[in-house]
C-alpha cells in the first residue's frame, strides 16, 4: 500500500511510524527540516512536496494542524483526489467541509488520542464504506478503534482526547495521597499506575455496572467506606460528570470556529 502522510508531526509521524511496521510504503511531508528528518527516522520517505506525495499514493493522511490546511490544500488541484482513500486526523474540520475541496475520494476522519505513542490509542473514526477496511487497519495498529458517527467526535475529543490529561490529574491526586499518607512517591506512582491497569481490566471482565465491582470491596464500616464518603461530600462524580460537559461544549465551540474559517478560506479560493 502506497501512502502519503501530509504533516508529519506529533500525531503524523505516529502514525507514520505504525505504517511502516506494517509494510506499508509511507511517504511524510513537512516543510522544516526537522519535519523532514522525523519523517527519515521513522523510516518513510520525506518531502516538503505534498503535490507529489499525493500523487504518488492511494491512501492519504492528513495531519497538519487546521489553521494550515487551507494552505495545504491550494497545493494539490481537486482532480487528483479522486479514488483515493483520504484520512483527516485534525480536530474540528467536518467531512462535508472536506468534501468541499477533496472531490470524488473516499473520505474519513479519525480522532486518535496520545496514546497512539505506546500503540494504545483509543480512536474514533467515522465516514464511508470505501476505503474503511484499509483504514481500520491503519488504525488498529495504533490501538483500539471504534466506529462512530460524526455527530459523536466533539465528545470524543473531550473524552477520549482530553481523556488522559484528566486521568493524569486523578493519578497525581491519589499518589499525593499516598504521599501524604507516607508512601515513597516512585513506589506510590508504579503501583497506582499498576492498579489503574487491573481496575480496567477487573472492570472489562466484570461487564456489569462499575458500582457492582465498588461494593464488592466496600466492607460495613471499613477503609473503602471512609474514603467513598469523602468522595460522595466532595461531589468528585458530579465534577466528572461536569468536566466532560464542560469540555464537549469547549470541543464542540472550537470546532465550529476552524469549520467555519476553512470553509471561507476554501470558499474564496474556489469561488464555490
Ligand atoms: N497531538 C494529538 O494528540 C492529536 C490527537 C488527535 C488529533 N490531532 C490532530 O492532528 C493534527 C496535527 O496535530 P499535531 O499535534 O501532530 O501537530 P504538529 O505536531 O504541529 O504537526 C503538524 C505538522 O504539520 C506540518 N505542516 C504544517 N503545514 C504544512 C504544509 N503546508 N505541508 C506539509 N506539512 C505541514 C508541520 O511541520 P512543519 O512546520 O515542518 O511544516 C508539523 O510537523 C491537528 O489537526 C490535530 O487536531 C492531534
Amino acid at each position: 500500500m502506497k501512502m502519503a502522510v501530509l504533516g508529519a508531526g506529533t500525531i503524523g509521524s505516529l502514525i507514520i511510524r505504525s505504517s511502516v511496521s506494517m509494510g506499508f510504503q509511507v511517504i511524510g511531508t513537512g516543510r522544516s527540516e526537522r519535519t523532514l528528518e522525523r519523517v527519515r527516522s521513522v523510516g518513510a520517505e520525506p518531502t516538503s512536496d505534498n503535490l507529489k506525495a499525493v500523487k504518488c499514493a492511494e491512501l492519504v493522511v492528513i495531519s497538519v494542524k487546521p489553521q494550515h490546511f487551507s494552505d495545504l490544500i491550494r497545493q494539490i488541484p481537486s482532480e487528483l483526489w479522486k479514488g483515493k482513500t483520504v484520512v483527516s486526523v485534525m480536530a474540528g474540520v467536518r467531512i462535508e467541509t472536506l468534501a468541499k475541496v477533496i472531490k470524488d475520494a473516499n473520505l474519513f476522519r479519525a480522532m486518535p488520542n496520545v496514546n497512539a505513542r505506546v500503540n494504545m490509542s483509543t480512536t474514533a473514526l467515522t465516514g464511508g464504506e470505501e476505503g474503511r477496511d484499509v483504514v481500520d487497519t491503519l488504525f488498529k495498529n495504533l490501538g483500539t478503534n471504534y466506529w462512530v458517527t460524526e455527530d459523536l467526535m466533539d465528545v470524543w475529543t473531550a473524552l477520549i482526547g482530553s481523556g488522559p490529561a484528566f486521568v493524569s490529574e486523578i493519578v497525581d491526586g491519589l499518589v499525593l495521597g499516598a504521599v501524604a499518607s507516607g508512601m515513597p512517591r516512585e513506589i506510590a506512582y508504579s503501583a497506582v499506575l499498576d492498579m489503574l491497569r487491573g481496575t480496567a481490566e477487573n472492570l472489562r471482565h466484570h461487564k456489569g455496572h462499575p458500582i457492582e465491582v465498588r461494593d464488592n470491596v466496600t466492607t460495613p464500616a471499613g477503609t473503602t467506606i471512609r474514603g467513598l464518603k469523602v468522595i460522595e461530600e466532595r461531589g468528585v462524580k458530579a465534577a466528572l460528570i461536569e468536566t466532560i460537559e464542560s469540555s464537549t461544549r469547549r470541543a464542540s465551540e472550537l470546532g465550529k470556529v476552524i469549520d467555519e474559517k476553512i470553509r471561507k478560506e476554501i470558499t474564496e479560493d474556489h469561488g464555490s
